[in-house]
């Protein structure tokens, strides 16, 4: 029998890197996936992609998408056992460089996002007593120039990691995150920069971080799995970091 057998699982941000990964490895530990991308072109190719997910759209930004979007998992699957909150944006710039559209998308996105879906599955997790995977940042609690905007982000999602692990024990609800380092997924490659720069940025990455390489989103994406095992009954309000070494360097 496999650890997951029976549990219901949603995935934000199930359609690329980190979140296709934890989507796709819950799905073969034999939960019932339930991913969620944020528009339906994006939901037909994930769905060619991964047949034995459930996909949804809603934009995490917009609560009464996320609203319907629960209530279809919760009508079709009838429980939710586990929440991953995934979904999020990265913009790199210097504090000067930082448009008030470009901050609002970042808090709009990686934080509200994050609050909406997790108000929308809390009364089914709280009947299964089940768990919630956060996805944060290195970037969170170590410095780094021309990353503040979105740092303070995933500053704000440990902070609701741990304060949700203390609110929601009473009803055996565990709560936890990772903290990823540089990461080779999509939105990595397609982070707004010429060749040379991003070749130039990945050379960096690789004397900064000590064990000299970017992650791969499944080698992250396991530790989201194994945060959200039903076998791990005794662990909450814990931020892990999945980062090679960076964040004690
Ligand atoms: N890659 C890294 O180096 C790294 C490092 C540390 C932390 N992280 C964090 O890990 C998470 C995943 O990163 P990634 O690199 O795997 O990203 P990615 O490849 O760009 O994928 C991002 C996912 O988020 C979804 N998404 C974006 N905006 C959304 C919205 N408004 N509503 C619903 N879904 C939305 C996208 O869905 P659509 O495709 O449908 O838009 C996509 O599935 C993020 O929270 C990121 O901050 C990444």
């Amino acid at each position: 029998m496999k650890s997951f057998d029976g549990s219901v699982f949603l995935v934000s941000g199930a359609s690329s890197g980190i979140g296709e990964a934890a989507a796709v490895s819950l799905q073969q530990r034999g939960a019932v996936v339930y991913g969620l991308t944020s528009s339906a072109s994006t939901l037909a190719s994930a769905r060619e992609r991964h047949p034995a997910v459930h996909w949804l759209s809603a934009d995490v930004t917009r609560r009464s998408e996320v609203d319907t979007a629960m209530a279809a998992v919760l009508s079709e699957a009838g429980r939710l056992d586990g929440l991953v909150n995934n979904a999020g944006i990265y913009t790199f710039a210097s504090l000067e460089a930082s448009s008030e559209e470009m901050m609002r998308r970042q808090f709009e996105i990686n934080v509200f996002g994050t609050v909406f879906l997790t108000q929308a599955a809390l009364t089914a997790l709280k009947d299964s007593r089940g768990t919630i995977v956060n996805v944060s940042s290195t970037s969170a609690h170590k410095a780094m120039p021309d990353q503040s905007i979105y740092a303070a982000t995933k500053g704000a999602v440990e902070s609701l990691t741990r304060a949700w692990a203390l609110e929601l024990a009473r009803y055996g609800v565990r709560v936890n995150a990772i903290s990823p380092g540089p990461t080779l997924t999509p939105g990595i490659a397609k982070i707004p920069m010429p060749r040379e720069m991003f070749e130039a940025a990945k050379e960096q990455i690789l004397q900064t971080v000590p064990l000299g390489r970017m992650g791969t989103p499944e080698e992250v994406a396991q530790w989201i799995v194994t945060l959200a095992d039903p076998a791990v009954t005794w662990l909450t309000g814990q931020i892990v970091g999945i980062d090679g070494g960076l964040g004690v360097s």
